[in-house]
């Protein structure tokens, strides 16, 4: 196997790191890439504006979701718990333990490559693996260092031509920040996070939000797989909020959250709980779908400041209950029927959905039979919220 390992500080990581990762990738034919966030960077001191290590972390986890597409990609915490000065070759050993047999590639920019001889035990990483040079800028000369590392030290050493260049430091992301700027130069999700976080200088009020700035804060909550779904349930929720006169903004601030735990397992879910003071009973202390409703619910409500209705809309979004607001409905459906879900499959989904632009309450009647009998037929129980939905929508006379 041919792995690529990008280090760095990634303070914080940028589209100048995604593009530079995309041409190593292609070009070397990578088959997996490994970023390693630095605790302490041996070749500078981290300006005092820095993000912390495990903000650090966090959002190059949020940018490699963006590299998927690329090739597998795992962020790893070693040099962040190692702590202290981050030596690659110390990493490098490390690697090579868990990948005895792999080819190893170590990714750089410009200046990390022309000053690599002044790095602690360079050749020992030399011994360890190869490097991989992209330029950060376009004219830089990599090639006599290149001939030099290959002459003097038998260096394996590839020249990475990235032609989609992105000419950016994280100097200059970190100040475009600081002036309220920078959303274009960052993967959606890191950006959305700073925000949240209030990292490098960022001051946004998160309790009275647009959609426009929240769409990037609300991506920063998922795993990468789960963006284009909610996107989707934003864009669903806003069709049936302009077929059904429900108010749009309020459509999609709810769809932007309604899955805003869902990456949180068990315990972190509970610990929600516990924070929140949010009342559960036997069915929904076991199961994680009903508890991440309650507690986007309570995020969108403490965090965000939503209204009762947003909040609402969110926490009954799984199980539905008797009574529901029309904008309850929306989320629902939204949720179910939005066009990123697979249809080839589920010609019931594709039906519903022409339902649900004919009628909000016959397509809500028929969704929630559909999981009604899904449930039934995968022997699980269903929650009394979703049979009192239905039977109450029956009792009002819609028609199945
Ligand atoms: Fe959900
Ligand atoms: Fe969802």
């Amino acid at each position: 196997m041919r792995i690529g390992i990008y280090g760095g500080t990634f303070n914080p990581p940028h589209n100048g790191h995604l593009t530079a990762a995309t041409a190593a990738a292609a070009q070397l034919k990578l088959d997996r890439l490994v970023l390693i966030p630095a605790d302490i960077p041996p070749h500078k001191a981290l300006p005092a504006e820095s993000a912390g290590a495990e903000d650090r972390l966090e959002m190059t986890r949020l940018a490699a979701g963006y590299l998927h597409t690329v090739c597998p990609v795992d962020v790893l915490d070693w040099e962040i718990n190692r702590g202290g000065t981050s030596y690659t070759s110390d990493t490098l050993r490390q690697m090579r333990e868990h990948y005895p047999n792999d080819e190893l590639w170590l990714l750089m920019g410009t200046d990390m490559f022309l000053s690599f001889l002044t790095w602690h035990e360079p050749e020992t990483i030399l011994s360890l693996a190869g490097i991989a040079a992209f330029g950060r800028e376009r004219g830089d000369d990599l090639t006599g260092q290149k001939a030099r590392l290959e002459r003097d030290y038998g260096a394996r050493i590839q020249l990475v031509d990235n032609p989609e260049i992105i000419e950016l430091s994280s100097t200059e992301v970190r100040k475009a920040l600081r002036t309220g700027d920078g959303s274009s130069l960052l993967p959606a999700a890191v950006y959305g996070y700073i925000l949240r976080r209030g990292l490098y200088g960022t001051q946004t009020d998160l309790r009275c939000l647009t959609p426009d700035t929240l769409r990037p804060i609300a991506l920063s909550y998922l795993k990468h797989k789960r963006m284009a779904h909610v996107l989707g349930t934003e864009e669903e929720a806003v069709r049936l909020a302009r077929l059904y006169g429900e108010d749009e903004t309020k459509a999609r601030l709810a769809a932007l959250l309604h899955d805003c735990t869902k990456k949180l397992d068990l315990p972190q879910q509970l610990a929600l709980c516990d924070t929140y003071h949010i009342p559960l009973d036997e069915m929904e202390r076991h199961a994680l779908k009903l508890l991440h409703a309650k507690t986007g619910a309570a995020i969108a409500r403490e965090v965000f400041g939503l209204s009762e209705e947003i909040c609402s809309a969110i926490e009954w979004h799984t199980t539905g209950r008797a009574n529901m607001s029309r904008l309850e409905k929306i989320l629902y459906l939204a949720d179910y029927i939005e066009p990123s879900r697979e249809f080839r499959d589920e010609p019931d989904v594709a039906h519903l959905r022409q339902i649900c632009y004919e009628d909000l309450d016959r397509g809500m009647l028929l969704g929630l039979e559909m999981v009604i009998q899904e449930m039934e037929g995968m022997g699980n129980p269903i929650h009394p919220h979703t049979v009192a939905a239905r039977d109450w929508l029956m009792k009002e006379g819609v028609q199945p």
